[in-house]
């Protein structure tokens, strides 16, 4: 199954209760608010406050990407803010293993991020404290940027050491994900799409967006 999962990081801000709902309705299984601070990555956008005001508002999974140095020191203000996932970096903690046992033990999902420049072999004594694990398509901290097609084999690789280790851990990308890029990504064995740009811009609404990109993300998983 292909989950479609808009990253708000693109959305009208003016119109964000709207925008976020519109896309539930389109059939977003997910939400992906994206958190930096200006250190981990070089711009500053949303806290637990958006979360919390999100939350309400939609039953789609509601999906934290910290992009933060030392995420320990926010894990359960974000879960007390409505999230369902927490997403942290393996570039971001010396210590991944215990942060994704205390993010479980806040009773929710953990999910790691992994930058481009990051090499697969950095999960290999994790994954199975991961729920997810998600392949930054863009170096982190902007929307709109050009997907970086170097990280399909890195993709392909990470499926084929979850399939070896008979773990069904989902593979999501994130960064420039569209309708061209989607396919090259599900053929490769990402079944979460985070999409910001093609999702919440000016050419068409963002249901019409959110069917396009599944429509060409499904075909590709035929
Ligand atoms: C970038 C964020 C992405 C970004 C994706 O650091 O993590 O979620 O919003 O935006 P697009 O889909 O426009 O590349």
């Amino acid at each position: 199954m292909i989950i479609i999962e808009p990253s708000i990081l693109s959305a009208d801000l003016t119109q964000l209760g709207a925008q976020v709902r519109a896309a539930a309705a389109a059939g977003a299984e997910a939400i992906q608010v994206d958190v930096m601070d200006g250190r981990f990555v070089p711009n500053l956008t949303f806290g637990p406050n958006v979360v919390s005001a999100l939350r309400p508002l939609v039953r789609s999974k509601l999906d934290v990407h910290l992009m933060i140095v030392e995420p320990e020191r926010y894990l359960e203000t974000f879960v007390r803010a409505g999230a369902d996932r927490l997403i942290i970096h393996q570039e971001a903690t010396p210590h991944l293993h215990r942060a994704l046992q205390a993010i479980r033990g806040l009773g929710v999902e953990a999910g790691v991020a992994l930058n481009p420049g990051t090499s697969l072999t950095v999960m290999e004594e994790v994954l199975d404290s991961a729920d997810l694990i998600q392949v930054m398509t863009v170096n982190p901290g902007f929307g709109g940027q050009t997907f970086l097609a170097s990280q399909v084999d890195k993709i392909r690789r990470l499926r084929h050491m979850l399939d070896a280790r008979g773990l069904r851990i989902p593979i999501a990308v994130d960064g420039g994900i569209d309708q061209a890029t989607a396919p090259l990504v599900v053929a490769a064995g990402a079944t979460v799409l985070v999409a910001g740009s093609s999702v919440f811009n000016r050419k068409a609404t963002v249901a019409q967006n959110i069917a396009a990109l599944r429509a060409s993300a499904e075909q590709a998983a035929l």
